[in-house]
């Protein structure tokens, strides 16, 4: 986010390629950063194998009109994700436009050679949509596909083993078609790094990572009071500093497990949202896991250093100069799963012999590394320590560390308020993922959700003088004194979303939304309460909403005292079923159940054009409501199950049945 792309400020692709003397171009466009992490693996082996002097850059800054112009010899590696029902990542719509517009029989593409790596979801029906599309353009307009399209698919979670058998491949067409020598891998940093001597440096000017203003992380500096003001347009590259103003925990047998209610202010930030949309949220990594990291490789937390790219085509991970506490608690994403090709890269950097060979054996087998380090949920501290048996690593450089962990991302909530009943505050509602095994003494550590428990502690802060907290309660990470949390403030942008009510209030609507699922859907009816709240005429009616709801048992049951409210005010129209799936003696009764209980009411809205929205888990919950739904249209109209699951996609292609699904 830092720095112009090109010296003179070209957006022009050759005009670039040419000023940087490059030749080779790793492009990627992500919605989440997945592709970006993948662009920069393969771009930094590229360097590695066959010292190419290779760019690489998000298709969002540049423009397209001469890429059928590059230099000779100079190959584009394109890594495109695909996002919602099929669609192009935000970034990369300019980019579509371009394929769009291509003139086919110009042949206007018939310079340019390129390979292709997709990243989707096959859980989703558009499976890597973007990155086929993208590939079939640019064919028919002359292009030459450099081996296969790379496929990766993060819904059976096998996007780094797709990579790397893709990689594998790939580079090896690469080579043939470049007539390229290959060399032993060595490390060449793409980035250049200073450690600053602390006296040099104005302290002004020193990173201490966004959120920093309400917390130091490294009390041997002084307290930053000019950090940036904020100036929009606020968005993955600039997010907007929110303070969370409010925030309680929605479960009332909270030692269970927890789910939490935060409310962003984001007035004065010209910040617009719509209901439906989500909030990305930036966490920071606890104190815990940086303590280790910074065990692990041995690192100085206040160290201070800079980073100075090679040329202007390399844009900085993190606002320098700053300390390698900052980076490490703000920008890394030191807790996620490791990749194989982490492993492989690590072996040169192995602190003995008996660590290498464990290296090299782990990173050559798949199954033995899916058993021993994925399925452990080790992060890389973790693994490094458990390989060398607690030693420190001194011989890693921390450069290589920037470079090769993936870049901290933002997590995605559906927004749970009415952007016309809360046009400032900006509502999330999420289950916080306490469970961390801390028995040193297992292996097997448990994910942790990171984003919800900095915001659980949030929660505990602000609401600390109702509670009594159980300090030995260990799930928790409370980060230095608790006040700290007061006031705090999270990196935040809106990313739009299509999971929006129709626009007529009187089209019946129907949601289904179980646990967490509600979200949305609590800002559809507040929406609905707010647009009845503005009309002049009371006795205007709106079409009927159906609320689908399912949760374990009374504890869970989220936002339980304010559905009579909403019920109040809307009457007739709004009516919410509840099913219990954990009550002692009870049998399990899913939204999937209760959808059916109410087919001949599902049938008639349908027949009145109703809207189906859809929100929760991909895998089980929205598969089953989607058979659920074919068996009741099926029945209710008297076609086949075919005939009917076409009908509900053609309701899907025409945005009548809608899903946020994760
Ligand atoms: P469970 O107690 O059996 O896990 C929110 O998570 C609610 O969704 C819980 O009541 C949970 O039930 C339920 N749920 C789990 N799997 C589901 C599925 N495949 N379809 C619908 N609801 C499901």
């Amino acid at each position: 986010s830092i720095g112009a792309i090109s010296s003179s400020g070209s957006r022009d692709i050759t005009t670039v390629i040419q000023e940087n003397d490059k030749n080779y171009i790793v492009f990627y466009g992500s919605q989440t950063g997945t592709a970006e992490d993948y662009a920069k693996m393969f771009a930094k082996e590229l360097v590695g194998k066959f010292s190419l002097k290779v760019m690489c850059a998000d298709v969002e800054n540049f423009d397209f009109e001469t890429l059928n112009e590059l230099p000779k010899n100079v190959l584009v590696s394109f890594f495109l994700s695909t996002y919602g029902e099929g669609d192009f990542p935000d970034s990369a719509v300019p980019f579509e436009e371009f394929l769009l517009g291509l003139d086919e029989p110009e042949q206007s593409l018939n310079r340019l050679r390129f390979s292709m790596f997709g990243l989707g979801n096959s859980t989703y029906e558009f499976f890597n949509n973007a990155a086929k599309k993208a590939t079939k353009n640019m064919i028919n307009s002359g292009a030459t596909l450099i081996g296969k399209v790379g496929e990766g698919d993060d819904g059976s979670a096998t996007t780094d083993e797709d990579y790397l058998a893709w990689k594998e491949l790939i580079l090896e067409d690469i080579k043939d078609a470049l007539a390229l020598q290959e060399h032993e891998q060595v490390y060449e940093p793409s980035l250049r790094y200073d450690t600053l001597i602390a006296n040099t440096v104005d302290m002004d000017s020193v990173s201490l990572g966004e959120p920093s203003k309400h917390y130091l992380p490294c009390n041997k500096l002084p307290f930053n009071n000019q950090l940036n003001i904020q100036t929009g347009p606020f968005n993955h590259n600039f997010p907007y500093l929110a303070p969370i103003v409010k925030s309680k925990e929605l479960f009332s047998n909270e030692t269970d497990r927890s789910c939490v209610h935060a409310e962003f202010d984001i007035s004065g930030s010209n910040i617009k949202y719509s209901t439906g949309d989500h909030l990305a949220v930036w966490p920071s990594n606890s104190n815990e896991a940086v303590k280790e990291f910074l065990l692990a490789f041995n690192l100085d937390e206040d160290e201070m250093f800079t980073l100075k790219p090679l040329d202007s085509t390399v844009q900085l991970p993190f606002p320098c100069p700053t300390t390698v506490g900052t980076a490490v608690r703000y920008y890394l994403e030191i807790t996620g799963p490791i990749s194989r090709q982490l492993f492989n890269a690590l072996i040169q950097f192995a602190p003995n012999a008996d660590v290498k060979q464990k290296l090299s054996q782990l990173s050559k087998d798949k199954t033995m590394f899916a058993e021993k380090v994925t399925s452990r949920y080790y992060n890389i501290a973790d693994a490094a320590l458990h390989l060398s048996d607690n030693q420190p690593w001194r011989t890693v450089p921390f450069e290589f560390l920037i470079e090769s962990i993936p870049a901290l991302k933002p997590r995605y909530y559906s927004i749970s308020s009415s952007s016309s009943s809360e046009k400032q505050m900006v509502h999330i509602t999420a289950i916080v993922e306490k469970s961390i095994v801390r028995d040193k003494s297992s292996p097997v550590r448990s994910a942790y959700g990171m984003t919800t428990n900095l915001i659980k502690n949030i929660e505990c802060s602000q609401n600390f003088e109702e509670k009594t907290i159980d300090e030995s309660d260990i799930s928790f990470d409370i980060d230095g004194p608790r006040d700290l949390f007061q006031d705090y403030k999270l990196p935040v942008f809106v990313r739009r979303s299509t999971f929006k009510l129709p626009s007529n209030p009187k089209t019946p609507v129907i949601m289904i939304g179980p646990g967490t699922g509600i979200a949305p859907f609590r800002g559809f009816i507040r929406e609905r309460v707010k647009y009845l709240e503005l009309q002049a005429d009371s006795n205007l009616t709106l079409g009927k909403h159906l609320l689908f709801y399912g949760c374990r048992n009374d504890h869970d049951f989220l936002y339980q005292k304010e559905w009579p409210a909403y019920a109040n005010s809307l009457g007739e129209s709004f009516q919410m079923f509840v099913g219990y799936s954990r009550v002692p003696d009870t049998p399990k009764k899913y939204v999937q159940h209760l959808l059916r209980e109410q087919k001949e009411e599902i049938m008639k809205l349908l027949k009145e054009g109703a809207f189906i929205y859809v929100c929760g888990d991909a895998k089980g919950m929205s598969q089953d409501v989607h058979a659920t739904l074919v068996d009741i249209v099926a029945e209710g109209m008297s076609i086949s199950e075919l005939e009917a699951t076409d009908m509900l996609k053609m309701f899907k292609t025409s945005g009548k049945y809608q899903e946020d699904v994760w």
